[in-house]
């Protein structure tokens, strides 16, 4: 790496933290930066799949896309090492009524992920906007409220210890200005549920990661303080959280910046950091009829800015990086033309993948 470009990113750390430092008090857990020594060098010859990377690069699947397109499947065996289910986890796709489940989705991905040495990242333990039936119309004490939430979170985490090496424990708890949303469970509990539910996981599999997962780090500065604030009460009251998972849906015409920022401000926490649910859309402002060559090059800049950041955090800190989903087609934006992902619909690579390997590079 260029001397210049070292300084600019030892500059910019120092910054971050701060400006962290500043905002929020000291750490619990400082990273260190400056002497960090994890860092190592890739060449081009070394990286020639994103499986190689040197922390798991993923996608979110489908099980039913995963049994019945072999292109799809192709790029999920040979390019990723983690996979998230982009819904078979969730609670209203797993919990039909108390106590009774649905696993077929869920038991499959896992078994999928054991056949083909992938990691599976469990997405998500508790959603507000996953709230089955049976649990909005439940009537009991605050107690009573406790031993429902421990009994779903225990009995998915167990059912899978071992085989799912991660959850995002709890997901979008924050609102935009930074105050804790409203859920069923906020409402029933109190703020308790959220280091319950951590508390609560972490019996039930005390080997599996356990994330706090929301989206908007990378451009509001209210959602960030938020969010880091919350890790770091956590991480003091000796909660098992171990990282923070930044979704990251962004777009073309949000600054390259703010991906390097957020990703690297998460990392002052001192906890892990995943980048959980990455997309890039070209077409923000619907006037794209066709993807080319200029936002594809957009897309790639800031594919490749999220890979050098997550390369540029301790390497202990880098739980790595998910998209959210495997090819433009199975993007969540479908069908609305965005062109988010680093595959085509006819399943070829992007410029964007190239962005993601590129930024592993030394010195690019
Ligand atoms: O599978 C059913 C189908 O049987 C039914 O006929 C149809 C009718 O609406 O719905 C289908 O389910 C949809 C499901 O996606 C599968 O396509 C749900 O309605 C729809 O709400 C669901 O959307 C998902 C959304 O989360 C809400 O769960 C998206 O696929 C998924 O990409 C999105 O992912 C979220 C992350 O979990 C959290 N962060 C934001 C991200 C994007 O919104």
């Amino acid at each position: 790496m260029p001397n210049a470009e070292k300084m600019k990113i030892t500059n910019m750390h120092a910054i971050i933290i701060l400006l962290y430092a500043l905002t929020l008090g000291a750490c619990s857990k400082q990273a260190n930066f400056d002497s960090d020594n994890s860092k190592q060098t890739y060449q081009k010859a070394d990286l020639q799949t994103l499986r190689q990377a040197p922390f798991p690069i993923g996608a979110a699947v489908v099980p039913s896309t995963l049994k019945s397109n072999a292109n799809y499947r192709n790029i999920v065996t040979t390019e990723m090492s983690s996979i998230s289910g982009e819904n078979a986890m969730k609670m209203n796709s797993i919990s039909r009524g108390r106590k009774s489940y649905f696993w077929d989705d869920a038991d499959y991905l896992v078994n999928f992920a054991a056949e083909n040495k992938l990691r599976v990242h469990g997405h998500t333990l508790i959603w507000y906007k996953h709230t089955p039936t049976w649990v909005a119309s439940f009537s009991g004490t605050k107690d009573d409220w406790k031993t429902i939430l421990k009994e779903y979170i225990q009995d998915v985490v167990g059912r899978y210890k071992g085989k799912v090496a991660s959850w995002d424990v709890v997901n979008e708890i924050i609102n935009d200005d930074g105050s804790l949303r409203d859920c069923i469970w906020l409402q029933k509990i109190g703020p308790e549920y959220i280091e319950l539910s951590f508390r609560y996981a972490h019996e039930a599999d005390p080997a599996a990661l356990l994330f706090y997962n929301d989206y908007g780090q990378e451009w509001s500065h209210a959602r960030r303080k938020a969010a880091y604030h919350l890790a770091d009460s956590l991480v003091k009251n000796n909660v098992p959280i171990h990282g923070l998972g930044l979704q990251m849906h962004t777009n073309v015409a949000r600054s390259v910046n703010d991906i390097r920022y957020a990703i690297t401000a998460a990392a002052v926490t001192g906890l892990k950091v995943h980048v959980s649910e990455l997309d890039v859309a070209v077409n923000p402002d619907k006037k794209l009829t066709a993807f080319n060559e200029t936002v594809a090059q957009q897309q790639k800049e800031r594919y490749r800015a999220a890979a050098k950041a997550m390369l540029d955090i301790p390497e202990n800190q880098r739980f790595g990086i998910t998209m959210w989903g495997v090819h433009d087609p199975s993007s969540w934006l479908s069908p609305n033309p965005d062109w988010a992902l680093p595959f085509n619909n006819l399943f070829e690579k992007k410029p964007a993948y190239d962005g993601l390997l590129e930024g592993l590079y030394q010195g690019k």
